[in-house]
């Protein structure tokens, strides 16, 4: 559920028109809602109940600090990928010790700088990364709170470019070998080995391969308790898949993915840590955007719209699926076009959906992408030197721009030439 929803004909953000956003910024724009953000969190956070436990949010599928902050203040923890993340959470009012560290690639540099400023845990995902944050850590005269992320071997059975959980892709140790790693991590001092991490992939929809890993992630607690290691807190990662379709998608709920997480982890007694992106940020926002031409092919019509790959890369780069829909409300009976979808951009791959059905469209009329807000405006680039789109937070009746539209100047003026020159 979200609350992008029709009102007498006209799309609305929560209380807010979007026609009223658009004359207000412009087109495109990314518009996110208060609301779904702070709904989709507490989801979580209540599937959890009763458990102790923590949903960090992976603030990579959305990190504007506004939004950032929206979910702060209801009590989410973040979950980091890089330096600017860790920046970024702790500008928003983020506290290192609701920050979470993960990423293939940490440097010396990156952990230096979250032990300095505090940090919840690092979860390691190479022996090499583990040695260089136990440098970091006993340089600075500092502790460093570690999990492990293992690779349990388990088919996410999700799109090839986000599954992480099995043994050919890049990430986490294998689970084979936990026992030798945990056993170097307790003999480095600069770090305290407080549990296990695991994330398999991304927009999942079903709960088995959740389950195969977190019941591998279960025997492995208690191995490792049996070898002597005091493995309290469990970071289980994101994953869960949104529909992106109204029609026909019915992934898992977050509740009945809190009962799995209790039905086989529960009875460790561990403290409980997820990491969900997508599910907190995707349905909570839209990218609006203007027909600019509408143009008769051969054997069929193309919408060309202001808003480009470059804007929302999710449909080129995993043929991803996002409904795309008229902002003036189609009355009842209108009959439906089949239109391409496309962007400005010099390249085929800038479309957004081929043969979409969709009420006549006109040059100036806006549509609205859904399930947008997550791994949308973060993917964005400038390519072919199109401004980055603003973003706009929707709270009731309210709205906001939280980045705003650059200008020309501003970004040519980025550039330095050579002396030489
Ligand atoms: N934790 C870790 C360690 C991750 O690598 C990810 C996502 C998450 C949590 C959050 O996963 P989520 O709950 O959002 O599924 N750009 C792609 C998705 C990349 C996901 C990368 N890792 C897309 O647009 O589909």
């Amino acid at each position: 559920m979200d609350h992008f929803l029709y009102r007498d004909g006209a799309l609305y953000a929560e209380d807010v028109p979007i026609s009223e956003i658009a004359a207000a910024v412009g087109t495109p724009f990314y518009a996110y809602s208060t609301a779904t953000l702070q709904r989709h969190f507490k989801l979580f956070d209540d599937a959890l109940e009763g458990m102790d436990h923590l949903v960090c949010y992976a603030m990579k599928a959305a990190s504007n600090q506004a939004i950032l902050r929206t979910l702060a203040q209801v009590g989410a923890g973040m979950d980091v990928v890089s330096e600017g993340e860790y920046l970024r959470a702790k500008a928003a009012g983020v506290p290192g010790e609701k920050i979470v560290f993960s990423g293939v690639g940490k440097t010396a540099r990156e952990i230096r700088t979250a032990l300095t400023g505090g940090i919840r845990q690092f979860n390691v995902e190479s022996e090499p990364e583990m040695e260089v944050i136990n440098a970091v850590a006993l340089e600075l005269g500092v502790v460093a709170p570690i999990t492990v992320r293992v690779n349990p071997d388990v088919d996410a059975k999700t799109h090839a470019k986000i599954a992480t959980g099995k043994s050919e892709n890049k990430f986490g140790i294998p689970i084979a070998r936990a026992s030798e790693v945990y056993t170097r991590a307790a003999a480095l001092p600069g770090l305290d080995v407080i549990g296990i991490d695991v994330h398999i992939g991304s927009q999942l929809t079903e709960l088995e391969p959740f389950e195969l890993a977190y019941q591998k992630v279960a025997e492995l607690t208690e191995q490792l308790r049996n070898e002597g290691h005091n493995i309290r807190r469990l970071d289980l990662g994101g994953g869960l898949g949104i529909p992106y379709t109204r029609s026909n998608e019915a992934p898992p709920l977050p509740v009945e993915y809190g009962a799995l997480i209790k039905k086989t982890l529960g009875h460790l007694g561990c403290e409980i840590e997820i990491e969900p992106g997508r599910l907190i940020a995707g349905n909570a926002g839209i990218l609006v955007s203007d027909v600019i031409y509408v143009k008769s092919g051969e054997g069929r019509d193309f919408l060309i719209v202001d808003a480009a790959m470059n804007d929302l890369i999710r449909p080129a780069m995993y043929e991803a699926h996002h409904d795309i829909v008229a902002v003036n409300e189609p009355a009842p009976g209108t009959e439906m076009q089949a239109y391409d979808i496309v962007g400005p951009v010099c390249e085929s791959g800038d479309t957004f959906a081929k043969q979409r059905n969709m009420p006549p469209l006109a040059s100036g009329d806006l549509i609205a992408f859904r399930s947008a807000g997550a791994y949308g405006a973060v993917m964005s680039s400038e390519y072919n030197t199109r401004p980055l789109i603003p973003e706009v937070l929707v709270n009731g009746d309210q709205f906001a721009v939280i980045r705003p539209r650059p200008t020309f100047d501003e970004m040519i003026n980025r550039d330095t030439i050579p002396e030489w020159l």
